[in-house]
């Protein structure tokens, strides 16, 4: 929509009451996702004549918004999510930072929001990430800083037409597992009724609005005692496309595994992308193509699929145990993931919290 200055200045205001040392530790010790915030955020503006600027790091607090507040009326509010990881050495690194400002550019283009350079992005998840790092929780059992960066339009004016005033916001949270049953395989729902995204549709896009729309979805599948909902394409109602917030991979009796094709309206998952790189150095066939409903549902049955699992930032890979669905369920392991899940799984998590060497150039050292 615009060209981004070339530099932006983050100014910086500490806040006067971080959270005490004990009190912070005990969050840090059972963070659960999503419920505790560091003592900072950053923030910055754009509007069509100055572009981005006002931006810096401050004290976390409420945003004043008018009631008339476009975001409120049309939600014209894009998301970002990835995580920093603290290394045995206690070094701090985040994971692909790049492909996620990338994404988010990509996300504003299509709710019609100005793009964030991508060094700009990184720059103030530095910020913050240094300024709170004493919030990124030692890397055992999996725990990491979630950061959230988003976008919204914040001009107060009810006509519909993209807003003049914008506000990026990047916030962060310590995190621990994101299913409560940690890495027991999950159990997932198939809608029938809802769907995620139709072509043409923001089914590409991480914004707000596809969040929204999947809750009812989501609570159909708890309603039904599943933990996810599953979508399907929207015009034929047949292929897998993802979860609510998660790509899906199916591990095959030969070994190969195969990922719903991107068609437009699939989130372009980063760990997706990285699993179908890490699958293929680890000797897998991998295939990006569409997946009936009736292929799951039959492969499981004929044993020619033998694990499903979910991916994520929050979800990191997390194995499938159940399918259910309007008039039957399917059930497709055990208690714990199998063994190509958990390969993968291994892979992934062990190059993020730099326990094996970074062959790809995926981290970025922030502290
Ligand atoms: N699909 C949806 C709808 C999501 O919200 C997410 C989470 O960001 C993903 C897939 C996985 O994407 P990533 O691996 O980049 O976190
Ligand atoms: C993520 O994995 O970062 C997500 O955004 C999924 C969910 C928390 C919405």
């Amino acid at each position: 929509m615009t060209s981004p200055p070339d530099r932006l200045e983050f100014a910086t205001t500490l806040t006067a009451s971080r959270l005490p040392d004990v009190q912070r530790d005990a969050v840090l010790a059972a963070p659960g996702f999503g419920v505790t915030f560091t003592d900072h955020m950053v923030t910055a503006t754009w509007t069509p004549d100055a572009g981005w600027h006002d931006a810096g790091l401050r004290p976390y607090a409420a945003l004043a918004l008018d009631p008339a507040t476009a975001v409120f009326h049309y939600a014209q509010a894009i998301f970002e999510g990835l995580k920093a990881y603290r290394h045995a050495d206690g070094s701090i690194w985040t994971f692909r930072p790049e492909a996620n400002a990338a994404r988010f550019q990509r996300s504003a283009q299509r709710m019609a929001l100005p793009e964030l350079a991508v060094d700009h992005f990184v720059a103030a998840l530095d910020l913050l990430i240094t300024t709170d790092q004493e919030w990124v929780p030692d890397g055992s059992g999996e725990r990491s800083l979630y950061l959230r960066p988003f976008m919204f339009a914040s001009e107060s004016f009810l006509g519909v037409r993209p807003a003049k005033e914008v506000t990026f916001c990047l916030i962060a949270s310590p995190a621990g597992a994101y299913f409560s049953k940690g890495l027991s395989p999950v159990s997932i729902w198939l809608s029938q009724d809802y769907t995620r995204a139709a072509p043409g549709g923001t089914g590409a896009a991480k914004c707000a609005g596809n969040y929204g729309a999947s809750l009812v979805a989501q609570q159909e599948a708890i309603a039904n005692g599943c933990d996810q909902v599953c979508f399907l394409d929207a015009t034929e109602h047949r292929f897998v496309e993802e979860l609510g917030g998660m790509n899906l991979y199916f591990v095959y009796d030969d070994g190969s595994i195969v990922t719903p094709e991107l068609s437009g309206t699939i989130l372009e998952g980063i760990t997706r992308a990285s699993i179908l790189e890490l699958a293929a150095e680890g000797g897998h066939k991998v295939e990006e193509r569409g997946v009936d409903v009736d292929e799951w549902r039959e492969g499981v049955q004929s044993g020619r699929i033998t694990e499903v699992f979910a991916c994520g930032t929050a979800a990191v890979v997390t194995p499938i145990g159940r399918l259910a669905w309007d008039g039957g369920e399917l059930t497709m392991a055990g208690a714990a993931a199998g063994p190509v899940t958990a390969e993968i799984r291994e892979a992934l998590v062990a190059i993020q919290y730099g326990r094996v060497e970074d062959t790809h150039g995926w981290l970025h050292r922030v502290v």
